[in-house]
């Protein structure tokens, strides 16, 4: 019992002062005879060092099977921990999974669930957003006296109410620090001159209606010049009026996109407005670095989110060109490198042994990000579909990896189906922290995978949203080894190919879906590319198999709550004075002075 005590404390900031080690061997002694919860001490509490990739595909890292670009710092962490290869983010978009993430339960359960075609928050300037009182670990471990930070992309709104608060902000949902855009990098954050994509593809719908509006606007006019019909000049008027506003709502929206939206905050400051893309990478290591530098002598939780491998695309000049799949492959690579920069600073500063490192991406490869004729979107590998198809495995089977050397033997591998979401009970646990009793969580430990005490996960099903509808359902029967999907919805992909290029991301409902009864169903295991789905003469079991996920589906909807959905029109309405602006509205500008 002595060694265990002593050898607790030379790890930790004890280790200098002889006399008080002594006393603590004894305390401890006494302490594991009479006490046992109390111990370990605050020193042993571990670091977690989360990072996040923003639309990284799963097919894009070396140790996912790809043999051509240069990932050796995430192999690293997988050779040295664990592999999780059906690893699963609870939507295929950035705002809801993100949500999933941090408070370890489905996205409707905290109103994130869109029930319309924008699934992610589209301003900063809108009160949609992580409800206050929804928990992330980052504020269960801040409460514990951990040092946390977020550093890179948050996208889980700012505002909630319209006088103000940053009530979603970072600050107040458990980052003591925070340096990073509150929203996402758009193509639109480009310097190169390149812009008006991603938000019009989103409009384009709505100035389809109103070319038809406008089309009819002048037929009408020139009906009446040739006098062959009564129309009252304020029908007219009026017309033309509404279609200038609906046509000219969006484009300014989109030509102010990088002045509003593309902004580096420092806590509840804005720090450079609109951001330069060239350093940004080496700007967001450096703070982690700092970071990391102030808190070594405590327990700390740093969530290193990537803007990157998002368009628009980025690198610093060492990484232009380097890689073998043009600027798309640059971008994975300068992040894998800034990977290892902050790997190698836990390192020197000899926190690897005590440190959770873990990695992951919010949703899959964007396969209809393509930019004269160069795919600037990840790469899913053997996975069907991609970004925002939510039901589809591309979209939603994330390329993760751990470290935690006091328990994970290197090169575990989990092929066991688990959840983004369960990174909070496992966090929460590794920190000998209470999981909150007072509402659902849906993720599960993933210790005993982890350590191989189990080998089938306790997930019974895995439900697949696209917004606020359910496409798909996984289902993971106790014993043998298939993983069974089925897919009720799943979106209308162009003639021809594998994703909705003509709308730049695929929909969730109406005209843009085909419901299938009875479901698409596919055994992941022996197929995980979802090619040939299962009939009832090839599976005697279809029914009952059909029957026990339908089930499943049924008694998640019913735990689930009503809420406030946070992507009502009303939450996602741009308020002009909600808008974080250096300079003066409309031309906010400031230069980077953090
Ligand atoms: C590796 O990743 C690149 C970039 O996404 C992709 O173009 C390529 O097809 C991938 N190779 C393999 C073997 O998966
Ligand atoms: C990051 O820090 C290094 C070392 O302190 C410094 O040389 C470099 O200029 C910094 N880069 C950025 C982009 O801040
Ligand atoms: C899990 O382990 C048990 C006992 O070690 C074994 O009987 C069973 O086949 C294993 N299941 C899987 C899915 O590997
Ligand atoms: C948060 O507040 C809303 C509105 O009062 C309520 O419906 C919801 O259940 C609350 N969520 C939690 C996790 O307490």
């Amino acid at each position: 019992m002595v060694v265990i005590c002593s050898s607790n404390m030379v790890g930790g900031a004890m280790k200098s002062s002889q006399p008080v080690q002594c006393v603590f061997v004894r305390l401890s002694v006494l302490c594991l005879l009479l006490c046992p919860s109390v111990l370990p001490q605050r020193n042993d509490r571990p670091n977690f060092l989360l990072f996040m990739v923003d639309d990284l595909g799963y097919g894009d890292v070396g140790c996912f099977g790809n043999d051509s670009i240069r990932t050796p710092n995430i192999d690293r962490i997988a050779s040295e921990g664990a592999k999780l290869t059906h690893h699963l983010a609870a939507e295929a978009m950035c705002t809801p999974s993100r949500a999933a993430f941090l408070t370890g339960r489905y996205p409707i359960r905290s109103g994130m669930g869109a029930n319309h075609g924008l699934r992610f928050l589209p301003t900063i300037a809108n009160t949609g957003g992580l409800p206050a009182n929804e928990t992330t670990f980052a504020t269960l471990l801040k409460q514990a006296g951990y040092a946390t930070a977020l550093i890179g992309k948050w996208h889980l709104g700012l505002h909630c109410a319209s006088g103000g608060s940053l009530c979603h902000h970072p600050n107040n949902h458990g980052f003591d620090y925070f340096y990073g855009t509150p929203i996402t990098n758009f193509r639109e954050c480009g310097e190169d001159g390149e812009s008006v994509y991603y938000m019009t593809s989103v409009y384009r719908r709505y100035k389809q209606v109103c070319w038809a509006y406008l089309v009819g606007a002048a037929s009408l006019l020139l009906i009446k010049f040739l006098g062959k019909m009564h129309v009252r000049w304020m029908t007219l008027l009026s017309l033309l009026t509404f279609c200038t506003l609906v046509m000219a709502f969006p484009e300014v929206f989109v030509i102010m996109l990088r002045p509003w939206n593309c902004v580096l905050m420092e806590n509840e400051k804005v720090a450079e407005q609109p951001y330069s893309l060239k350093d940004l990478t080496p700007n967001l290591v450096n703070k982690s670095l700092k970071f990391i530098d102030d808190n070594a002598d405590m327990p700390f939780f740093l969530y290193h989110s990537f803007l990157k491998v998002h368009t628009a695309l980025f690198t610093t000049k060492e990484f232009e060109g380097r890689s073998r799949h043009g600027r798309y492959g640059d971008n994975v690579e300068e992040m894998d490198w800034a990977v290892g920069r902050i790997l190698d600073a836990i390192e020197k500063k000899g926190l690897s042994h005590n440190t959770f490192v873990y990695l992951t991406s919010d949703n899959g490869g964007h396969v209809e990000e393509i930019r004269d004729g160069q795919r600037e979107g990840g790469h899913n590998g053997i996975l069907r579909g991609g970004k925002g198809m939510a039901g589809w495995d591309g979209g939603i089977r994330m390329p993760t990896v751990l470290r935690w050397p006091k328990d994970v033997r290197p090169g575990t591998v989990v092929d066991e189906p688990t959840s983004q979401m369960d990174v909070f009970p496992t966090v929460l646990r590794l920190a000998q922290l209470k999981t909150p009793g007072n509402r659902v969580i849906d993720g599960r430990d993933l210790m005993p995978l982890l350590t191989e005490s189990k080998n089938v996960t306790d997930h019974r099903f895995f439900v697949h949203y696209c917004g606020s509808v359910i496409h798909a359902a996984r289902y993971r029967p106790p014993t043998g080894e298939s993983v069974w999907k089925a897919h009720y919805t799943t979106p209308n992909w162009d003639p021809g190919t594998e994703g909705c290029y003509d709308a730049f991301l695929c929909d969730c409902r109406g005209d843009y879906v085909t419901h299938h009864d009875p479901p698409l169903l596919f055994d992941v295991t022996k197929d995980p590319s979802e090619r040939s789905p299962i009939t009832p003469e090839s599976e005697p079991k279809f029914a009952e198999i059909i029957s026990t996920i339908d089930k499943g589906v049924k008694d998640h909807m019913s735990s689930v709550e009503q809420v406030e959905n946070q992507f009502s029109l009303r939450n996602i309405l741009w308020r002009p004075w909600l808008q974080p602006c250096c300079g003066h509205l409309p031309f906010c500008s400031c230069a980077n002075n953090a």
